[in-house]
């Protein structure tokens, strides 16, 4: 099972996969981009915000997603396997980004991906005041940069594809405390 945990900069998905880790390391956590050798080096060029065409930054996203999904997707098809972050934020950051159409993006994703979406998606939602208190806390990469307002059109965005391609979900409210998102998600998982 394939399972996607979204959300915006700051919404603490990545600390709920650490918790769900530590307790069940029969799981595969990996993450997009940079789950694989590749993707390290494509990470480093995407962080940095460098690249002057949005669709040479999509393209390099899709480039990650396909590596990522022959090595680690498929050889672990018989297992539970979490990713922090996957083709959702590839939509949900590209429409942002504006200029992108909604079909042709799924296109694209569903070519990366060889027709597989993931079973099961978990997405973190987290408002202005929590997203200001928290990104005021932390240094920024590039494209955490574009500001407060791109990151929640982004949430909107992730969100309403979810619903569209109807991708089965569970919604956090990413401003409760840890150790009850914790307990939502492990029901959820059932783990
Ligand atoms: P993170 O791994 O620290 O969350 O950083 C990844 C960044 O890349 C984050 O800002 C979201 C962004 N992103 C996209 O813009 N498109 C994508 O397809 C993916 C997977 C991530």
């Amino acid at each position: 099972m394939y399972i996607l945990f979204e959300g915006i900069d700051t919404c603490g998905k990545s600390t709920q996969i650490e918790l769900i880790a530590d307790k069940h390391p029969e799981i595969v956590i990996t993450k997009e981009p940079g789950g694989t050798p590749f993707g390290v080096k494509a990470r480093e060029i995407l962080l940095a915000d460098s690249l002057a065409s949005k669709r040479a930054e999509l393209l390099l996203f899709l480039a990650d997603r396909a590596e990522h999904y022959e090595e680690v997707i498929k050889p672990n098809k018989y297992k539970l396997v979490i990713s922090d972050r996957g083709f959702l934020s590839g939509i949900g950051y590209a429409l942002a980004n504006g200029d992108f159409d909604f079909n042709e993006l799924v296109s694209l994703n569903k070519f990366a991906l060889e027709g597989h979406f993931p079973d099961k998606v978990i997405l973190f939602l987290t408002d202005m005041k929590t997203l200001k208190e928290r990104t005021e806390a932390k240094s920024l990469d590039g494209i955490e940069l574009r500001g407060l307002e791109y990151l929640l059109k982004v949430q909107e965005h992730i969100k309403e594809s979810i619903i569209k391609l109807g991708i089965p979900h569970l919604f956090i409210d990413a401003t409760q405390d840890i150790e009850s998102i914790h307990q939502t998600i492990l029901t959820y998982l059932k783990v």
